[in-house]
């Protein structure tokens, strides 16, 4: 299209040619473009005074809007627009109030060239503005586009009539369906001018389309904030319904506590336990009490922790066994040394549970010194086997609670020790071990040794009950393992139900290979060297062994052993580059002097003392038994912290003295002008009863007869009334103590006889081992001289002997360091 060449050119069209003036109406806030029809409101003066010399000419009219809406009295061209729009007066109504109803069609656009005057009404010099409508396909195209964005804008919902796409569509002069888009509402007064402004219909399309563009887009986030916010009510909506009906169900269950998210979690739980019937049914009675009282009791914490203990335990929890044989003996192998006949004992015991599942776990007790490797033991088994290990000990518990727990009535009350560290543990078979059984005391809170046989007995432990849990549980699959320094002082009704294995402890050879095997290399990684650093001569171990440590076990050894790398370690540290040869010298110069003497036995012969062998807390020793006779009217005194036993076996050994005096060649009136002063060094206070019964026996007669006693003899044995030696335990550590200090020859009941195949070879080589049935033999083994017996009448010699010799105490000082190990002049033993 292109300009408009006559006034009539086309029909309802009226078009001027060139400048002409024409009557002018100013618009607020409104802008009528070409092609509309539009009712229009005119209330001044002026305005209707143009209006109507329009319709008086039946002529074209100048519709222009004012650049402020405000402003009444347009006096100058400046205060319009200079675009506006020719139109044509459809229709007039004058109205009541003087003010007009005109209907205006437009025309064309204007340009306002000048003002001709401004009274009665504004008549201006006007020139009618062509569309400029370049002939390309960039217009087509924008045509298309704003075609489509006219349908989107109106899909999305704009404000215009849905018929306008419809209309857009069916437009086909560009510069019309530029100006159809003014119609909208969403355009602004400047808007509306801009376009009307740009005779560039390309320029004007372009407009259109931005506008477009930037509304749909608008539309389209309008829409989806909208669409937004209603899903976001369905949601709470739905919600809220949802939790309508879970009330209502929740009524009718009779559920209606506020605290119901918690209680169906507690609940859920609970199912999800694996418990027993019988425990899952407790575990939800509680929970449902726990519903029914108020949230704010007290009450509800105390069920709540009762609750979470039942669900935490390991009810069907259980590690899987590792039943290869080979597999469990290489472990137990690289864990420890030596220890062969316990180590068969814990492999036996694996290969009959691949045969019967079934199996009641044998209740172990390790018997032995501290640092033997009982612990190390429990929890090298628990590797072999694949098992959890947890351990307890029970040294120094009085209060029987401490084991089964305390009842739920008692404030912070909380299971025993056995179930905590079953949760602990986190399986139902675990190996737990029960550390110091023999430690364990009894009071008026009860007695827990027999709480303990109740975890301990496997007729009962299906059943264990807690004072706390109220709800048995079953301990049969737990591998328990208890340790014990000493047999004597464990209940009896404990002892009878433990397999005891004892660990007696090593000899030299054997700690100075545990050393080399296993404690260097362990300390060596802990204090971060390697051989490179540092190597420790055979003879610096003999030493540390032999004159840094005196014990059963090797903690001691183990210790001493870190103390030499920390030296060395710290060398390290400094610079040293050079390797560490750790000799005797070396030795002595880090760990500064030797610290224990071997050979406690008698340099030379005494009279009124021997020596036994004991076994005490740490392990075998030898002790040195020392007798005088004084004036006084007693039996005898016992000093030395003795125990009844003790006391008791002194008495056995003096009735049996009376009794034979006259074969011993002692006379009647020695009993009863002297007392008898038995003296047993507290140092070495045997804590295993009779067993030194032999040994008071020995010292007394030579007390009284004043024999020397061989001072290379050591013995063991108790004593009965008629003279008889009866076996006594710990056989093997009293041996490797006699063996440490020294002595040559053993006394021994021949009933031990059986425990000889513990004594390892090289100490049997070393020692001369005498078996005796009765207290005859222990003489003629250790006394220098037969006694002379008495035949008949005072025997001078004998009482005047007794009592010099007697008077000849054994000087403490004088013992001497043995050398060792001792030179052996002795044929082996002769056992
Ligand atoms: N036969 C052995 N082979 C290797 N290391 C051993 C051996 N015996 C003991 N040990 C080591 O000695 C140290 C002490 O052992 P453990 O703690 O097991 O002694 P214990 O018998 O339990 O003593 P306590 O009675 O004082 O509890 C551990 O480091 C352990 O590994
Ligand atoms: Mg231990």
């Amino acid at each position: 299209m292109t300009d408009r060449p006559s006034e009539q050119d086309e029909e309802q069209h009226v078009h001027i040619v060139g400048p002409r003036e024409l009557p002018l109406v100013a618009l607020r806030e409104t802008v009528i473009f070409p092609e509309m029809i539009v009712p229009l409101q005119v209330g001044r003066d002026k305005s209707v005074a143009a209006l109507n010399a329009a319709v008086a000419t039946n002529g074209p009219i100048a519709l222009v809007t004012q650049r402020q809406a405000e402003q009444e009295e347009i006096g100058d061209p400046s205060e319009l627009y200079t675009v506006g729009t020719l139109a044509r007066i459809a229709q007039v109504v004058q109205l009541q109030d003087g003010t007009v109803r005109a209907i205006v069609q437009g025309q064309g656009r204007l340009r306002v060239l000048s003002f001709v005057s401004t009274d009665p009404y504004i008549t201006v010099i006007a020139e009618e503005l062509p569309n400029v409508t370049p002939d390309s396909i960039e217009v087509q195209a924008l045509m298309r586009t704003v075609q489509a964005q006219i349908e989107q804008y109106v899909a999305n919902g704009a404000p215009v009539p849905p018929e306008a796409a419809v209309a857009a569509r069916n437009i086909t002069e560009p510069g019309l369906l530029a100006d159809m888009v003014a119609y909208s509402p969403d355009l602004s007064t400047e808007q509306r001018m801009e376009l009307l402004q740009t005779t560039d219909v390309l320029e004007r399309l372009r407009i259109v389309s931005t506008f477009l563009s930037r509304q749909i887009e608008i539309l389209e986030l309008k829409g989806k904030i909208q669409s937004e916010v209603k899903s976001e009510m369905d949601k709470t909506q739905r919600e809220y319904i949802l939790r309508e009906q879970l009330k209502a169900i929740q009524r009718e269950l009779g559920e209606e506590d506020p605290q119901q998210a918690e209680i169906n979690e507690l609940r859920e739980k609970v199912e999800a336990a694996g418990m027993p019937e019988e425990v899952k049914t407790r575990a939800l009675k509680e929970v449902d009490r726990m519903s029914r009282i108020p949230s704010a009791s007290p009450e509800v914490g105390v069920i709540r922790t009762y609750v979470d203990w039942l669900v935490a335990l390991p009810w069907d929890t259980a590690t899987t066994d590792n039943l290869d044989i080979k597999s469990a003996a290489k472990i137990l192998d690289e864990d420890h040394y030596g220890l062969e006949k316990i180590k068969e004992r814990i492999l036996e015991y694996l290969a009959v549970r691949t045969l019967a599942d079934t199996l009641r776990s044998p209740i172990l007790a390790f018997v032995g010194p501290p640092g033997v490797g009982k612990t190390s033991l429990g929890k090298s088994i628990a590797r072999a086997m694949g098992r959890k290990f947890v351990r307890m000990s029970l040294g120094g518990i009085h209060d029987e609670a401490e084991i089964r727990g305390h009842r739920r009535t008692y404030i912070g009350a909380l299971p025993g020790r056995i179930i905590q560290n079953i949760k602990t543990g986190g399986s139902n078979n675990p190996v737990f071990m029960l550390d110091e059984v023999d430690k364990i005391g009894m009071d008026f809170r009860g007695d827990p040794s027999s709480a303990l046989l109740e975890v301990l007995d496997p007729e009962q432990n299906n059943t264990f009950q807690d004072n706390y849990l109220e709800v048995p549980f079953d301990l049969t699959r737990v591998l328990f393992i208890t340790t014990a320094n000493l047999l004597d002082p464990i209940p009896a009704p404990l002892r009878d139900r433990m397999e005891v294995v004892q660990l007696p402890g090593y000899t030299e050879q054997e700690k100075i290979e545990i050393g080399k095997r296993f404690l260097i290399p362990k300390q060596m990684k802990n204090h971060g060297l390697t051989e490179k650093h540092i190597a420790i001569t055979d003879e610096a171990m003999v030493e540390l062994v032999r004159s840094y440590t005196h014990e059963a076990g090797v903690r001691n050894l183990e210790r001493e052993i870190a103390n030499v790398m920390r030296k060395v370690a710290r060398s390290v540290a400094e610079g040293r580059k050079r390797k560490t040869f750790v000799d005797v010298k070396k030795l002595n110069l880090f760990l500064g002097p030797q610290r224990f003497e071997y050979g406690e036995l008698e340099a030379e012969d005494q009279t009124g003392a021997a020596t036994g062998l004991v076994v005490t807390e740490v392990g075998g020793d030898v002790i040195a038994i020392e007798v005088t006779l004084m004036e006084g009217k007693e039996d005898f005194i016992l000093t030395g912290q003795l125990g009844e036993v003790m006391r008791e076996s002194a008495r056995a050994g003096l009735s049996w003295i009376r009794a034979h005096a006259a074969s011993l060649g002692i006379k009647r009136e020695v009993f009863e002008r002297n007392t008898l002063h038995i003296h047993v060094p507290a140092g070495g206070i045997p804590k295993d009863g009779p067993s030194a019964g032999i040994t008071m026996a020995t010292a007394m007669v030579s007390a009284f007869t004043g024999i020397p006693v061989n001072k290379d003899v050591a013995m063991t044995g108790e004593i009965t009334l008629r003279g008889r030696v009866l076996p006594i335990g710990g056989l093997k550590s009293k041996i490797l103590a006699a063996h440490l200090s020294g002595a040559k020859i053993v006394i021994l009941p021949r009933k031990n006889e059986k425990d000889l195949r513990d004594i390892p070879d090289e100490i049997r080589k070393q020692i001369k081992l005498i078996l005796v049935d009765t207290m005859d033999q222990v003489l003629e083994a250790v006394l220098r001289r037969r006694p002379t017996p008495l035949i008949a009448g005072p025997a001078k010699t004998a009482e005047g002997g007794t009592e010099a010799e007697a008077g000849k105490q054994p000087d403490p000082e004088g013992r001497v360091r043995r050398s060792f190990p001792p030179p052996v002049d002795q044929p082996p033993a002769m056992a």
